[in-house]
């Protein structure tokens, strides 16, 4: 049976398992034990064929015990990436940590399990579009070994969490365009999702900062996200309909990156 494993069992995970995981094993991974027993107990209950392990993302040696637990359940045929903290729920090092290092360590680790037709999927963050970052720190963010990521980001918007995960959103989208080679190499794709504010326990947090309140005001398709709005696009870019897309950021936020680029 192939495998899907999906990181993250939030809002936008357990919709991503539910849509990818009907005839595939899923293995589901998360840092709260609480939140991965949930999502756990109400796929199993509906009839998915669920593993889970416990980890965190920015810890090389649990992204590695879980990419060797994936070998042994099976081919991949899709990872999906959503652990991450935003600014109201961690400070700038932490956001680096998980959102940035989490997906370098990630994708290094389960490129190793890829084959052709596998499909990886990281969610990054319309907040990866509201940052100048130079040419010098995009190759970086893009082609350091996961060992020196942190270095370049180090002392980086220290007290503003916000700029910090605009810098490591945006910093996800360079990775995953990098990995497109070693991905492609196996005869596998990996592409970045950018959602704009969506409706999960994440985005309801979020929502109480003014700046995001703004940008949701001046949605041009004028409401919030939801998570199958996300699911709905991974499911695509899994799929082999999309067979000819890697190494691309596909952004789903109702136009509001759109709206404050046109000014
Ligand atoms: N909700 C939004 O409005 C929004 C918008 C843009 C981008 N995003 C991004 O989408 C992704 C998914 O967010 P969501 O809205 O589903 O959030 P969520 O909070 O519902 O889910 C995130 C999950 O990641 C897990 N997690 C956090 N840190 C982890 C770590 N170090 N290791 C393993 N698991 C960890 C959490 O326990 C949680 O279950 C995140 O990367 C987030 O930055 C969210």
């Amino acid at each position: 049976m192939e495998l899907i494993v999906v990181i993250g069992v939030g809002g936008m995970g357990t919709a991503c398992a539910r849509r990818l995981g009907s005839g595939h094993r899923l293995l589901l991974a998360d840092c709260d034990a609480k939140q991965l027993q949930s999502a756990a107990g109400e796929l199993s209950a509906d009839g998915f064929d669920v593993r889970t392990q416990m980890m965190d993302v920015s810890d090389r040696e649990a992204v590695a015990q879980l990419a060797e637990a994936a070998r042994h359940l099976g081919p991949l045929r899709t990872l999906v990436l959503t652990a991450g903290v935003s600014p109201l729920m961690a400070g700038s090092a932490r956001i680096y940590e998980v959102d940035l290092l989490g997906t370098a360590l990630v994708l290094d680790a389960f490129v190793e399990l890829a084959r052709a037709g596998s499909v990886a999927v990281v969610i990054a963050s319309m907040a990866g579009s509201f940052i100048p970052v130079s040419a010098e720190l995009e190759r970086a963010l893009a082609s350091l070994p996961a060992a020196q990521l942190l270095d370049a980001v180090a002392g980086l918007h220290r007290d503003e969490p916000q700029l910090a995960y605009c810098l490591a959103k945006r910093g996800t989208q360079l990775r995953v365009q990098a990995a497109a080679l070693p991905w492609a190499a196996r005869g596998a794709r990996v592409v970045s999702v950018s959602p704009g504010l969506i409706a999960t326990p994440m985005g309801r947090l979020e929502q109480s900062s003014p700046e995001v309140a703004a940008v949701l005001a001046n949605c041009p398709l004028k409401r919030i996200g939801n998570t199958e709005d996300i699911a709905a696009a991974v499911q695509w870019l899994a799929s082999p309909a999309a067979g000819y897309v890697t190494g691309t950021d596909l952004r789903i936020d109702g136009g509001s990156v759109a709206a404050l680029l046109a000014g």
